[in-house]
């Protein structure tokens, strides 16, 4: 029997982190959030005084990083988000985190993972699969809720700004864009609150639950 693997997808702010979150509550499971591997190869490369752009440069990086260490707080701030899309449009880069994120959805009884990826590349199998989304202007005032607590100065639109320019890189770029997978659950959190949003992950997954527990073997 393999574990139930949650995929979690979607755009940045669009409420994935908190649904993974919760679901992991839930079942007991480990939650990964894959945005900070690429957080933490972007913020390497960049205080190493690297390239950003260059897939070379960025991929080594990625392969010497310490995955079981995604604790710090410089990975959660707004030129570490900036940081990871630019790494992330590299191949070898998202080939070089593909095997701890693989092993990680392989973990019994089960695993929850959030990214943009993970229903279609990383965990194509997974029997439950959720894309949380909402609208640009919300997802902006959500993520300048908690950046100008940080940074008092930033604006919502700037916030606005890096939103759109991060969403066209993630559903542009060749390799493992941004994209819904055809067996995913949309879930359109724009007129939510956090408790709808995450009530409404959670009636998704249990009746995926009951379905994969019916199709497994005795
Ligand atoms: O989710 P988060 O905002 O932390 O992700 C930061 C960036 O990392 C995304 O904008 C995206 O470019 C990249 N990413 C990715 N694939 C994933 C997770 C994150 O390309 N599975």
């Amino acid at each position: 029997m393999t574990g139930f693997v949650i995929a979690v997808d979607g755009p940045a702010a669009s409420g994935k982190g908190t649904v993974s979150s919760m679901l992991g509550r839930l079942y007991d499971y480990p939650v990964l959030d894959t945005g900070l591997l690429y957080r933490a190869v972007g913020v390497a490369v960049q205080s190493a005084g690297g390239n950003l752009d260059d897939a070379e440069q960025a991929a080594k990086a990625a392969a010497a990083l310490n995955l079981n260490d995604l604790e710090d707080p410089a990975l959660r701030t707004r030129e570490a988000g900036e940081c990871a899309s630019r790494v992330a449009v590299h191949g070898p880069v998202r080939q070089a985190l593909l095997d701890f994120q693989r092993r990680f959805a392989a973990r019994e009884p089960g695993a929850v993972i959030d990214g943009r990826d993970i229903g279609t590349v990383i965990a194509p199998d997974a029997p439950a699969k959720l894309f949380v989304t909402a609208t640009p202007q919300v997802r902006a005032h959500r993520r300048w809720l908690q950046l100008h607590k940080q940074d008092a100065a930033i604006t919502y639109d700037d916030v606005l700004a890096d939103i759109r320019v991060r969403d066209e890189r993630d559903s542009g770029r060749a390799a493992s864009p941004l994209v819904r997978a055809d067996d995913a659950v949309l879930l359109d959190t724009s007129e939510m609150t956090i408790d709808q949003a995450a009530d409404a992950a959670r009636r998704i997954v249990e009746a995926a639950r009951g379905r994969w527990e019916q199709s497994q073997p005795g």
